[in-house]
C-alpha cells in the first residue's frame, strides 16, 4: 500500500497566511498537519508517501527532507489547478492499492486508514470511501455516496443539492483505492466546477471494480479555513 496525499490547493479560504505557508504546514503542537496525516498512513501500514504540490509549496518539500516519517516521502507537482481526481493522477500510477489522504482533513480519534483496511480486506480487498453523515442541509459541501444493505457504494454524486443528494454518507478526506482508478482518472471528464473529480472516476469503476463504504470513528475537520482549523487543534489536544 501507498499513501497518495493531495496538497496542491492554494488555501484561498485561509488566506493571507496561505499566500507564504500552505495550510498543510500549519502546526498541530510540534508537527505540521500534513505530518499528522502522513504518520495516519504510515501506522495504517503505508510503505510510501507520494505527496502532490505545487511549485508555490516548496516549504512541504524542503520539511520532508529533515523530517522522518519512516518510510520514504516522494514528491509530484501538480502544475495546473484541474481538481482533486487530476492532483490525485499527478501523482503517478501505484500497481498497488493506494490510500488517499487529503492534506486539509484532519482527523482525530481512531485512524480511519485502519479501519478503511480492514473494511477491504473484509470483502476481498475491494475499494473504500471514508464516509461522515452529515446533516442533509450540507450535503452540497461534499461528494455523496449511496451504500446498499452490504455498505457497497452503488452511486456517488459531488456536491449535490440537498434535493438530489442519494443519502447523508458524504465522502470524508480518505480513500483507500485499487490501481484500476488511475485508468478512469486518466480519460476522466471535467465535472462539477469544470474540474477533474475523483468522485466521478470512483463512479465510472463501481460496476466493475466494488468499493465499499466505512462510515469511520473519528472526527474530521477540514483546516481550510480558521474555523475548522481552530477545532482541529482543540480535537487533536484533546479539548474537543
Ligand atoms: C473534495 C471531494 C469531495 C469530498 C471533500 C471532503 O472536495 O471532491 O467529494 O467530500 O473533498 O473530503 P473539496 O473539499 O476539495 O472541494
Amino acid at each position: 500500500m501507498i499513501a497518495i496525499i493531495p496538497a496542491a490547493g492554494k488555501g484561498t479560504r485561509f488566506a493571507p497566511v496561505t499566500k507564504v505557508v500552505p495550510k498543510e504546514m500549519l502546526p498541530f503542537g510540534a508537527k505540521p498537519a500534513i505530518q499528522v496525516i502522513a504518520e495516519e498512513a504510515v501506522a495504517a501500514g503505508a510503505r510510501e508517501i507520494a505527496i502532490v504540490i505545487s511549485p508555490e509549496k516548496e516549504l512541504v518539500r524542503r520539511y520532508f527532507e529533515q523530517v522522518d516519517v519512516g518510510v520514504p516521502v516522494r514528491f509530484a507537482y501538480q502544475l495546473e489547478q484541474k481538481g482533486l481526481g487530476h492532483a490525485v493522477a499527478c501523482a503517478g500510477r501505484p500497481e498497488e492499492p493506494a490510500f488517499v489522504l487529503l492534506g486539509d482533513a484532519v482527523v482525530t480519534g481512531p485512524n480511519p486508514c485502519v479501519e478503511m483496511a480492514a473494511v477491504s480486506r473484509a470483502h476481498g480487498g475491494a475499494g473504500v470511501i471514508g464516509l461522515k453523515r452529515v446533516p442533509r442541509e450540507r450535503v452540497s459541501r461534499y461528494g455523496v455516496a449511496a451504500l446498499d444493505a452490504d455498505g457497497r457504494v452503488v452511486d456517488l454524486v459531488e456536491k449535490p443539492s440537498p434535493e438530489d443528494a442519494p443519502g447523508d454518507a458524504a465522502i470524508s478526506g480518505r480513500y483507500l483505492l485499487g490501481p484500476s482508478v488511475f485508468g478512469y482518472l486518466a480519460d476522466q471528464a471535467p465535472g462539477k466546477g469544470g474540474e477533474i473529480q475523483l468522485t466521478d472516476a470512483i463512479r465510472r469503476m463501481l460496476g466493475e471494480h466494488p468499493v465499499y463504504g466505512c462510515v469511520y470513528s473519528g472526527a474530521r475537520q477540514d483546516i481550510g479555513d480558521p474555523e475548522g482549523y481552530f477545532k482541529a487543534l482543540e480535537a487533536y489536544h484533546g479539548r474537543g
